[in-house]
């Protein structure tokens, strides 16, 4: 299992260009099971989450060619519509091909997720819509089997969850008449997915809105789409680049999807330039200051850039607190951060973080995606000693080479392969 070695106390400079983002992807290929001829999708990021979805698809019998950041997916009139337990639990995305399985082929036997150390993360907002849809359900052998013939209806989301909205949208784009879906989830991948599937022949309105309608269509074609940039990267990097009193620009990306993040950056007095397709954060000559963040569903705080955040807050001025609404169980970085030197005390849902003059390096795990992101940015922040960093696996998910990436902006951090 590979480590990542850190010496800090580098401020990082310079500007970085922004892949494809893995939560607009993923979903994307999934969407293109729907498509009767190829889809071919540009800017595809080269991470591992991207490996196990193309695996995933081709044992189902989709043929699928991804050279550079360009893929290609053809699917068969007929393939095996079924996603096993080894694959699915490895990522969770895994069951986004539900929906578009059920849709075009009447049938789908999908392994349930099953929990991960951010929270028990059940799939019920997904079953009730597609029951809603006209779909029959049951549970075997800690499967989904989903059959049946899809008809629009009005379907009501208990919480906007990302996941559910994409599956129904998926799913309603072949089924019979108008669906409607009130409270969805508004992230920017929402539209992204929208906009594929609209390209595609579907007729989807009032994504990124309260409600989205989507009228059924008979069948869908395949199409070319570039993915849109990942909003999370962009915002590790900018955080890494303050947190280190550097100066870092991130290209390539959409402004506008970091708006929230932006604003907090702000508060804690960074000084921000804001391009056409980039952002750039300066540190400010006076320490940062401690700020509040309650992460929720788009358009507010990012439950992706809370841990970082947290990293960053724990060297600010004053008090910080965080609060975290998305997910039940998503501090397990902060027993890594005071291990680090940091002031954390957790209460719930919610983080107190009292600002300390320096972190210190030392031997850390990673255990979520995000959590491996904000030990790195930790590392990074130390003023003596190494920090090395175990499990990393959790890290490649989600970053592609980001120690390449980072040393280019100056960081002192290496990749160790070990047995
Ligand atoms: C997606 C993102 C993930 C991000 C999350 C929230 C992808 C591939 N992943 O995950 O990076 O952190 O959105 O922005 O896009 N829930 C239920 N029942 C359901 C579905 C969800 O209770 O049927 C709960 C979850 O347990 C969680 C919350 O809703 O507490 C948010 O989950 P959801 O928005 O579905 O996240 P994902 O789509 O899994």
């Amino acid at each position: 299992m590979d480590k990542i070695i850190i010496r800090g106390n580098n401020p990082l400079k310079g500007r970085i260009p922004i892949h494809g983002a893995k939560n607009a992807v993923l979903p994307l290929m999934a969407a293109s099971i729907l498509a009767e001829s190829p889809c071919i999708l540009h800017n595809v990021p080269c991470l591992h989450d991207v490996f196990t979805m193309d695996k995933l698809l081709t044992q189902m019998g989709v043929q699928i060619e991804f050279t550079g950041r360009y893929m290609t997916l053809s699917v068969p009139n007929r393939i095996s519509p079924i996603a096993p337990y080894d694959l699915v639990r490895k990522m969770r995305a895994s069951f986004f091909i539900l929906g578009p399985l059920l849709a075009r082929f009447g049938k789908a036997r999908v392994s349930l997720p099953g929990g991960c150390s951010i929270g028990t993360r059940p799939v019920d907002i997904h079953l009730k819509g597609l029951e809603k849809l006209g779909a029959k359900i049951r549970l075997e052998e800690g499967y989904v089997i989903a059959e049946g013939k899809l008809k629009g209806t009005d379907i009501y989301l208990d919480f906007p969850s990302v996941g559910a909205t994409e599956n129904l949208i998926m799913s309603a784009t072949l089924a019979k008449g108008t669906t409607r879906l009130f409270n969805p989830a508004q992230e920017p991948e929402i539209i992204d997915l929208a906009d594929f599937l609209n390209k595609m022949g579907a007729k989807i309105e009032g994504a990124g809105t309260e409600v989205i309608t989507i009228k059924g269509t008979k069948s869908l074609c395949g199409t070319e789409h570039h993915v849109i940039p990942d909003r999370i990267e962009a915002g590790t990097f900018l955080i890494a680049g303050l947190a280190t009193n550097g100066d870092v620009q991130v290209n390539n990306i959409i402004p506008e999807h970091l708006h929230t993040f932006i604003t907090k950056l702000d508060e804690m007095g960074a000084e921000i330039q804001i391009g056409h397709h980039s952002i750039r954060v300066k540190t400010p000559t006076r320490p940062i200051k401690a700020i509040n963040v309650t992460t929720l569903p788009y358009p507010g705080f990012p439950t992706d850039l809370q841990a970082q955040m947290m990293a960053l807050l724990t060297c600010a001025e004053g008090t910080s607190i965080i609060k975290e609404t998305v997910f039940e169980n998503r501090f397990l970085h902060a027993a890594e951060l005071i291990r680090m030197g940091a002031d954390i005390s957790l209460e719930g849902n919610t983080a107190i973080i009292r600002g300390v003059k320096k972190l210190k390096g030392a031997p850390v795990m990673a255990s979520d995606l995000r959590a491996s992101a904000a030990l790195v940015i930790a590392g990074l922040m130390a003023k003596e000693g190494e920090t090395i960093i175990s499990r990393v696996y959790h890290l490649d998910r989600g970053y592609e080479r980001i120690e390449e990436r980072l040393a280019s902006l100056g960081a002192d951090i290496q990749r160790i392969h070990e047995e």
